[in-house]
Order: structure tokens, then sequence, then C-alpha cells
């Protein structure tokens, strides 16, 4: 059915919401986007507000990701439909119409949308962040590691050409977007998980 596709402009709509900006402001933190990395992301809120505010932030942006894609399913999304829904609410986030397209990194929304194209590619790119974040303390690498992943993921549990494709620009755009943690990475001068940004 057409009307599916109006699937992808709600997609990107609720990509637009910045739960980092809300949960700050109904918490009276600061303004995730103007302190610490400067990123409006689920790591910024818990460098700058704590563990309470960091998951209700990881909540609602892989909850962006997510729900889209439940919709997609209960109507019987094709594979290219979900590839795009899952997508336009990626890059939502990233460049969002609510916030003059200034978005964040797009770690927990991707993790929700590939939690929506099937649990355990979610699951596997959860483990691997978890992994290398316990190993390492940064949360950049973690996510960077589980994005050059997540393809070979969806690759072997949907062996969707569509959604590979569509995790593939996911990944592509994510790394794009940790350009400034890559360089601190490659400087010694990353933040670690648990410390404050100086
Ligand atoms: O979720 C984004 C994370 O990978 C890096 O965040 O605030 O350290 O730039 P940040």
């Amino acid at each position: 059915m057409l009307i599916e596709w109006l699937l992808i402009p709600f997609a990107y709509l609720l990509g637009s919401v910045s739960s980092a900006v809300i949960v700050s402001r109904a918490l009276g933190l600061p303004d995730p986007r103007q302190e610490g990395s400067k990123n409006p992301g689920a790591t910024n809120v818990l460098r700058l507000g704590g563990k309470q505010a960091a998951i209700l932030t990881l909540l609602g942006d892989a909850s962006k990701g997510l729900v889209p894609l439940l919709i997609a399913k209960s109507v019987g999304a094709s594979p290219p439909l979900m590839a795009a829904v899952g997508f336009a609410a990626f890059v939502g986030h990233l460049y969002p119409v609510f916030f003059q397209f200034k978005g964040g990194k797009g770690v927990a929304t991707a993790l929700g949308v590939l939690l929506g194209f099937a649990w355990p590619v979610g699951v596997m790119a959860l483990l691997t962040w978890l992994g290398v974040a316990a190993l390492f303390r940064f949360s950049s690498l973690a996510a960077l590691a589980a994005a050059v992943l997540a393809p070979v993921y969806v690759w072997f549990w949907l062996g969707s050409a569509e959604l590979v494709v569509s995790t593939m620009f996911m990944s592509t755009l994510l790394v794009y977007r940790h350009k400034s943690n890559i360089e601190r990475l490659l400087k010694g001068e990353e933040t670690r998980l648990g410390a404050r940004r100086p």
C-alpha cells in the first residue's frame, strides 16, 4: 500500500526529536549541545547529569529507531521500506528538522533501528558496544566497533541486501559524525567513560 511509505517522513520526524535536550530540560541539567562534548546524546548526558538521565536519553533515542520499524513490521512492510524507514529515523536524529538540523551522532537511534530490523542483530551490536566499552572505557570506540560490525550482523542474520545497504549508510554516517572523537582517540585525548570532560 502506498500509505505505508508515509512511515518514512514519520520516522524522520520522530528521529528529529532530541531525547537528550528534552531529558536535560526536564531534569534541569545543562544543555548537552552547549556543555561537555556538545553532543546531544546519552554519553554526554551521562557526563553532565548522571546515569538516570543517560538511561532515559538512551531509551528515548533508541525508541525513535525501534517504534517506526515495529509499526512498519505490523503492516507487513517490505525489506526496501523497512530499510528506508530505519535510515529515515537515523537521519532525523543526525539532522533534526526541529533543531536547525544540528543533531547527535546516532548511536542509540541506530541501536533501535537494528533491534527493529531483527532483535538478535540489535543484541549483537549492543554486546559489541558493551564488550569494547568494558575493555577500553571509550564510548566512542565502542560505537565505532559496533558500527563497523553491524552490516555483517545484518547480513548474517537477515541476508537482506536492502537492510545491509541501509545499515552500511548508517554506519558510514555514524563514523563520519565521530570524526572529532577519532581525532581525540588517535591523540590519546578522548574522555573515558565515567570521567568528566576537562
Ligand atoms: O554516543 C556518542 C558517543 O559515541 C560519543 O559521545 O559525547 O563522547 O562525543 P561523546
